[in-house]
């Protein structure tokens, strides 16, 4: 095949300049390596809920669902963080990676050489470094029902019966007087109460583990299952079911588990003590944001959003819309141009291709071209802007030597 339709998704904030210096890049690589990228954009997150009053419509999904593959900029923004919670930027992805089936997040932490000095860490921590953070995508509390906030009194208390604390908040004190926390109210005292529910089934679990076991398979065969077992009964089963199927179906794979907060930690303390890591949907979200600090940058963090491969990926980088840069020329735009790698790789099965351009990308910081996020005082490099670096990117894809 050589010739492939990419829907766009440019979304928000600084989403449509890293996009075009991304589609400037590719352009790039098409013409040099002789194949072909469709291009469609479609509509998601805040611009989409300004178009169609929707963050994520009909139209872009079955234009996402026909296409060979997906590359998603980022979404969000101030201007919606108010609104009802099913008219959020945020609500269109999660309904995007939902319906898509993408279950799986794979976002690599890879400390390229050029940058070691860009991280906050010392050189010899962060040197060599190179974690996949293997993220479940379509459970744990993000997905979980019952969930909202509700305004609790006699008789909403009902509605409460279900389920609840077991410090007494929920779980049958019944209508009249009820117990919060240590407190107790009257029916007519009206209370606030927020809940989301943490629930994974044991299929869930089952796939991520098998995802995680074939990429450590591939790596050095290490890897590091997070949780919060030692308090959280999800947890119990996420640990039991990653054990089970990794020691029943990955022989070659070496597993170790460690609670998501020492995690957090062991992380920054030394980070080569990792190889693949795998974790739900909200640990993953944490600790690969943590992560990018060792890169030196959450503008270098790519990720490939995968399901069963049955239909397409979404490429997307890790970080959000930056509104604090949005419209500056600030942006970096490479996280999304080595997700667009990972969709030449994982998607397109263009290996040869897809290692052009992560190439390029380390042939135009050792010109020493920087953007703000990674530029370091007295580091001899030249600031420019998501312009400027797309441009360098592009210019380098096409004389580049393969
Ligand atoms: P953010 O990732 O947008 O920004 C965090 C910090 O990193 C900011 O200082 C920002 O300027 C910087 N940064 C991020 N990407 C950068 C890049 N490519 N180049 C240079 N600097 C970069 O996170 P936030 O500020 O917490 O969230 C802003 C909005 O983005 C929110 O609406 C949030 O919900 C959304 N968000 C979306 C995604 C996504 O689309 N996948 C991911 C995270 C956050
Ligand atoms: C990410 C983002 C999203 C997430 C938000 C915007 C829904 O933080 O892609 O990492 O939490 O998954
Ligand atoms: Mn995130």
């Amino acid at each position: 095949k050589d010739s492939y339709s990419i829907t766009l998704l440019p979304g928000d904030g600084i989403g449509p300049e890293i996009m075009s210096a991304t589609v400037g890049v590719l352009s790039a690589l098409t013409s040099r390596c002789g194949f072909e990228l469709e291009f469609a954009e479609a509509l998601i997150g805040g611009a989409a809920i300004d178009a169609v009053g929707d963050p994520f419509p009909d139209a872009s999904l079955e234009r996402c669902l026909s296409s060979d593959s997906v590359l998603l900029s980022c979404i969000g923004g101030y201007k919606w963080d108010s609104n009802p919670r099913e008219l959020r930027p945020e609500s269109g992805l999660l309904k995007m990676r939902k319906s898509m089936g993408l279950f799986a997040n794979l976002r690599p932490a890879k400390v390229l050489d050029q940058l070691v000095d860009a991280s906050t860490l010392r050189r010899e921590v962060v040197e060599g470094v190179d974690v996949m953070v293997v993220r479940e995508l379509t459970g744990d509390v993000y997905f979980g029902t019952p969930k909202g906030i509700d305004v609790v009194d006699g008789e909403l208390w009902s509605s409460f019966l279900a389920f609840g604390r077991d410090d007494g908040v929920g779980g049958g004190s019944g209508v009249g007087i009820f117990v919060f926390g240590s407190q107790s109210y009257s029916s007519s005292g009206r209370k606030r109460v927020g809940y989301n529910n943490m629930i994974y089934r044991e299929d869930e679990i089952e796939r991520i583990a098998r995802v995680a076991g074939d990429v450590a398979s591939k790596r050095s065969g290490r890897l590091c299952s997070v949780d919060k077992a030692n308090v959280l009964d999800v947890s119990q089963l996420w640990r039991d079911v990653v054990t089970e199927v990794i020691s029943s179906e990955f022989a070659d794979v070496e597993l170790s588990h460690m609670y998501v907060d020492n995690a957090a930690m062991q992380l920054i303390r030394y980070p080569k003590q990792f190889d693949t890591i795998v974790t739900g949907n909200i640990f993953g979200d944490i600790l690969s944001d943590e992560a990018s600090m060792l890169v030196g940058s959450l503008g270098m963090l790519p990720s490939a959003s995968i399901g069963d491969g049955i239909g397409p990926g979404v490429f997307e980088p890790c970080h959000g819309s930056a509104p604090d840069i949005a419209g500056t020329d600030k942006a970096n735009p490479l996280a999304l141009i080595l997700s667009a790698a990972m969709m030449l790789r994982y998607d397109l099965d263009r290996d040869e291709e897809a290692t052009i351009l992560e190439r390029s990308v380390e042939a135009v910081l050792d010109m020493k071209l920087r953007t703000a996020d990674i530029k370091q005082e007295g580091d001899g490099c030249k600031l420019v802007g998501c312009i400027e670096m797309g441009k360098a990117v592009a210019e380098v894809v096409s004389t580049i030597n393969s």
